[in-house]
């Protein structure tokens, strides 16, 4: 199945819950003005969807996903503004439309990012999970973003462009900067549905692998795609020379590695022991697609 096909009708669902929720906010603040013109600006809205499979996996219900889905795709959407910061990747083009600083400036730009961190807080405290699941998602969420995770995969991911990178190297910048959030996306939707710690573990397992296999596509499609398709800059990885599966192994071994991923990811699930498990696998194979 295409990945629109099989992501449309959660992402609507994810959609009208954020607008709902900015609709709450106070606009008339240059801030929120900021943030929310790139949180609405879109995209597939993976991890949201993501989050919601997790938990439906689990005989949730996606709408009880929604808050912790709606959290984790503002730090997402703060970690782009970040990345797109002249002083990060300096990019003009995000998702289509100007990035956050192209848009507002510099300072907004960096200030709106920051908020975001804190409007994702406020989304899991405010939700209407049992107290446990709130401190469990909170603690899961602080380890994949910090030193450990996020910052230390851009911090890596920067500071390695012009010099030689191994493979290993690679895989470590993308498991940081990329696939620790898909992790998240797995845990929160998980324990929202009340999933026990042996389910949980290996549909983490499942968001590690999705989420390789997420960045290695999303460099391999800055080679092979257009401005026009992806709705940003391509070509920039080779421009900057950074540190990307596809300067460390080439175009036709990089697809190979994502396969390798996908499968990996893939094979996780049965040990998860999920009512459904279908969807979850489509989302894999669809995300491969756009390579294949
Ligand atoms: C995009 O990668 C960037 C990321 C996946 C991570 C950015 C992380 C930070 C700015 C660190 C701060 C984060 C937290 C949560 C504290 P890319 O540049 O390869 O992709 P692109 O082509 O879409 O820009
Ligand atoms: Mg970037």
């Amino acid at each position: 199945m295409d990945i629109t096909a099989l992501t449309s009708g959660k992402k609507v669902l994810f959609d009208n819950y954020l607008h709902a929720y900015l609709a709450a906010e106070d606009t008339s603040s240059g801030i929120v003005e900021a943030f929310a013109y790139s949180l609405k600006a879109g995209g597939k809205r993976i991890r949201p969807v993501l989050t919601m499979l997790a938990c439906e996996c689990l005989g949730g219900k996606a709408d009880d996903a929604l808050p912790a889905g709606l959290a984790i795709e503002m730090i997402h959407t703060f970690s782009l503004i970040h990345d797109d910061l002249p002083a990060l990747d300096n990019d003009d083009l995000r998702r289509g439309r100007p990035t956050c600083h192209a848009r507002f400036g510099e300072a907004t730009a960096i200030l709106a990012g920051d908020a975001l961190i804190f409007q994702a807080l406020s989304v899991i405290t405010a939700a209407g999970y049992p107290p446990r699941i709130k401190l469990d998602i909170l603690e899961f969420m602080a380890e994949v973003c910090g030193v450990k995770g996020l910052v230390q995969g851009e911090y890596r991911d920067v500071t390695a462009e012009g010099k030689e990178i191994s493979m290993d190297e690679v895989r470590d910048i993308y498991r940081r900067k990329t696939a620790r959030l898909f992790e998240l996306c797995m845990f929160a939707g998980a324990r929202v549905a009340g999933g026990a710690r042996e389910q949980i573990e290996p549909l983490v397992g499942f968001g590690t692998y999705l989420g390789l296999a997420f960045q290695a596509i999303d460099d391999i499609l800055d080679v092979t795609s257009s401005r026009e398709v992806l709705g940003k800059t391509t070509g920039k990885d080779l421009a900057q020379d950074k540190a990307t599966i596809v300067k460390a192994l080439g175009l036709k071994e990089s697809r190979r590695w994502a396969r390798d991923m996908t499968e990996k990811a893939v094979a996780l699930l049965p040990a998860a022991h999920v009512v459904r498990a279908e969807d979850l696998k489509e989302l894999a194979l669809s995300m491969l697609k756009r390579v294949a």
